[in-house]
């Protein structure tokens, strides 16, 4: 079964589309749960879908998550392989996905990723800078929230309304999804001290929601989108390739074990008192 996690923010440029294909990338070569790993691109912008199909001149694909989601296509017809050396496949984004925005598609692509549960091993999906449908869908579908944020005290009143959104989704529409946890990204020479961030943050996620590991900026993790190549590939020796990997295998890893556990025992607990009700 599929571990599906949405990367989540709706402030742009956060590092949602580099953390996801980075991630995706990682858990390819450092996770044992299985070598394969599919990307669900629902941001209409697809620049995920233009970097790993090396599309950079932003020619929309043939063959969408839009096609998938109102029903023309299956999913598994929507899948293409990406350019990338990592065993990574895409459904595409396409611009048309906007339109969706505006309809009722509640939990379609939940039952998208359903259907595609036992052929990978990791669902990551891309999302809009945007609290709409296509983000509420990523939310609904998904297992983990795995949270992006500039390292900025300007990110943290977003932060509370990402949070408003994901409690509002896990009582209503999937009592399942559990946030995996901030990871501060970009942090350069401007950024304030540390300490006052992380003591902002803690006002909206206790300290083990936020990863130690911070990305910091680094000019190799800007170039290889632009290569087609995920930054291990890139210059696997460079910062941002050792940040990205020891988050992956020192926290992200970790950390899905231990929700993945937390998971068991509330279903063993559901069964339980459904036993006992019954
Ligand atoms: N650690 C980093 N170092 C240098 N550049 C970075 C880093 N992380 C992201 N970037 C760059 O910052 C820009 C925004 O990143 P990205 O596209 O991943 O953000 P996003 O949250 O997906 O944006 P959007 O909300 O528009 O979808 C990109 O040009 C990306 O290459
Ligand atoms: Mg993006």
């Amino acid at each position: 079964m599929s571990n599906v996690i949405a990367v989540v923010n709706h402030k742009g440029g956060t590092g949602k589309t580099t953390t996801a294909i980075n991630l995706a990338a990682g858990l390819t070569r450092y996770s044992d749960i299985t070598s394969s790993c599919l990307i669900i691109d629902m941001d209409p912008h697809g620049s995920a879908t233009s970097t790993l199909l090396g599309k950079l001149d932003g020619a929309p694909p043939a063959r969408s998550i839009f096609d998938v989601l109102r029903r023309a296509i299956t999913p598994q017809d929507g899948i293409t392989s990406t350019i990338y050396d990592e065993n990574i496949d895409i459904l595409p984004a396409n611009p048309s996905l906007e339109s969706m925005a505006k309809t009722q598609i509640n939990d379609r692509l939940a039952k998208v990723v359903q259907s595609l549960s036992t052929s990978y091993g990791w669902i990551i999906i891309d999302t809009p800078p945007n609290l709409g449908v296509l983000t509420q869908n990523a939310l609904v579908a998904a297992d983990y929230a795995l949270i992006p944020t500039q390292c900025s005290g300007l990110a943290i009143p977003t932060l509370h309304q990402m949070k408003t959104v994901i409690e509002k989704i896990q009582e209503r529409q999937n009592i399942w999804l559990q946030v995996m946890g901030v990871l501060l990204t970009q942090k350069d020479g401007r950024t304030p001290l540390l300490k006052n961030i992380r003591r902002e943050l803690s006002h909206v996620y206790p300290a083990a929601n936020v990863f130690k590991t911070i990305i910091t900026n680094n000019i190799k993790i800007e170039e290889a989108p632009s290569n087609s190549q995920s930054i291990y590939a890139y210059d696997s020796g460079c910062l941002g390739a050792s940040l990205y990997r020891d988050w992956i295998k020192k926290e992200f890893l970790k950390k899905h074990a231990k929700l993945e556990k937390a998971k068991v025992e509330k279903r063993e607990a559901l069964e339980l008192k459904k036993e006992m009700e019954g």
